[in-house]
């Protein structure tokens, strides 16, 4: 229900959810085809809050809602927040985890960021939206809103090779030796290489390409505990369209 949830959820602050129309159903529904239907954009009297930065797609919402069911972080950050659709599946699904979500605010991204810490104020979410840019300000971030170690970090901001691979070496020391990470866009932003970098640089969590997910989500997840997180990731990678870390 966490997809039903979080459609609910903007429909009450008075957004309307584009999102997760199949590829194949919008070459029939559009004339354009560089329109994106796959991720997540929230419109309100013609404008759309998350024009410069749209949100995870309804099977990616999926896998958070399953990593929910075997996962209970205490701490999590996250890089990119836009208008707070991935922040706030992250507090639905992982209700013990208090969450920190560091923005710089391109486009509308303040008034995302301000929607997001508006609608988890007024929800009792322990969610925090921070206008701030990675990996400079995560240092300071995290001592002004963390007092132990990160154990979950989802990261989806500036979509190149160099700056993924800066967002997860920038924020790794503030994450305890068994964190689990989420990397948005690896495969279609084509930023496989520094996942390839960032997965061999740790060793000891197995990492996963997901091809069960719309943008290809990487994960790294350690590889001595977690059994059941295991579990779930396995079932989002498909068999047929296996990447190679
Ligand atoms: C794709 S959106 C994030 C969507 C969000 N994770 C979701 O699924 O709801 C990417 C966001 O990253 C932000 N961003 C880009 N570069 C950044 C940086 N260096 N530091 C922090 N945020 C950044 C942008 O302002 C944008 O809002």
């Amino acid at each position: 229900m966490l997809f039903v949830k979080l459609v609910e959820l903007y429909g009450r602050y008075g957004f309307t959810i584009r999102s997760s129309i199949s590829p194949f159903l919008l070459t029939k529904l559009s004339l354009n085809s560089s329109e994106d239907g796959t991720f997540t954009y929230a419109f309100r009297e013609g404008t759309n809050i998350g024009n410069l930065g749209g949100g995870i797609n309804m099977s990616e919402v999926a896998l958070i809602e399953d990593m929910g069911q075997v996962l209970a972080p205490k701490r999590v950050f996250a890089i990119g927040c836009s208008f707070g659709w991935s922040t706030l599946a992250l507090a639905l699904a992982m209700p013990t985890a208090k969450i920190v979500a560091i923005d710089i605010g391109m486009g509308n991204g303040k008034e995302g960021l301000a929607l997001t810490n508006q609608i988890a104020k007024e929800n009792g979410y322990d969610v925090t939206g921070v206008l701030g840019a990675s990996p400079g300000d995560l240092a300071a971030t995290v001592a002004s809103h963390f007092d132990a170690p990160i154990d979950m970090v989802f990261i989806d901001a500036d979509h190149t090779n160099e700056a993924q691979s800066k967002d997860y070496f920038g924020i790794r020391p503030h994450c305890a030796a068994d964190a689990v990470y989420m990397f948005h866009d690896v495969m279609v932003c084509q930023m496989l290489p520094s996942f390839k970098e960032i997965a061999a640089a740790t060793p000891t969590h197995k990492a996963r390409v997901l091809t069960r997910t719309a943008s290809g989500i990487g994960v790294l997840a350690p590889k001595d505990s977690h059994a059941d997180l295991h579990r779930v990731l396995d079932a989002y990678c498909d068999p047929f369209g296996a990447v190679p870390v």
